[in-house]
């Protein structure tokens, strides 16, 4: 148990590094909460301060949800540690230690521990996110749909159900981060790429 807890606070903490922040500021010194949709994320990343900075946020930010997974595999090794440690590395994303609990809206973190878990899933659902981002141009689109659409994905591919369940809770949590961005694009007034 006291494993289970320090994999969990260790991957919060990690979550909570607010990457894009810090690669905005260090290298384009720009505060990304200055500028777009004022998220720190890749996309905002993207349209603020380039193509490189948003796939260099969007790495950095994965990275970080597979360290989470890491984490409870290192230091329980369980299936339910390795979910414990990812969903804990969105939370710290998403609800910032450093940022006063403010924070990203969890699509690149999440990808990453997606790949750590379920690789089929996880490539179908970056090919359903693409092809909507390209057609649409709005990224906020096709992260909303893809997170809808990615616990239906898990529990067709039979993956053990703790993960199914991680899926659903991390849908609920990107989805319910992406409320601004859902009332923009019924409105017609979402920020493109
Ligand atoms: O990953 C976040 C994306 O879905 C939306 O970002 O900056 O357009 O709110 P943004």
């Amino acid at each position: 148990m006291m494993m289970y807890l320090a994999a969990a606070i260790a991957a919060y903490l990690i979550g909570s590094i607010p990457s894009g922040l810090i690669l905005g500021k260090l290298i384009w010194h720009k505060d990304l909460r200055d500028y777009g949709s004022h998220n720190i994320g890749a996309t905002n990343a993207w349209r603020t301060l380039g193509k490189t900075a948003g796939i260099a946020v969007f790495i950095a930010d994965s990275l970080k949800g597979q360290a989470g997974v890491m984490l409870g595999l290192l230091l329980v090794g369980t299936p339910l540690a390795a979910v414990v440690g990812g969903l804990c590395t969105i939370l710290g994303h998403s609800f910032s230690l450093f940022l006063r609990f403010h924070g990203g809206k969890g699509v690149a973190t999440s990808l990453g521990v997606l790949t750590m878990l379920m690789g089929q899933v996880t490539f179908i659902i970056f090919v359903i996110w693409l092809t909507i981002v390209y057609v649409s141009r709005y990224v906020s689109l096709g992260s909303v749909v893809a997170a809808f659409l990615t616990p239906f994905l898990a529990a067709l591919y039979g993956y053990p159900t703790e993960y199914v369940l991680f899926t659903a809770v991390a849908a609920i949590l990107v989805i319910l981060r992406h409320r601004e961005n859902i009332e923009r694009l019924m409105h017609g007034t979402e920020n493109k790429i």
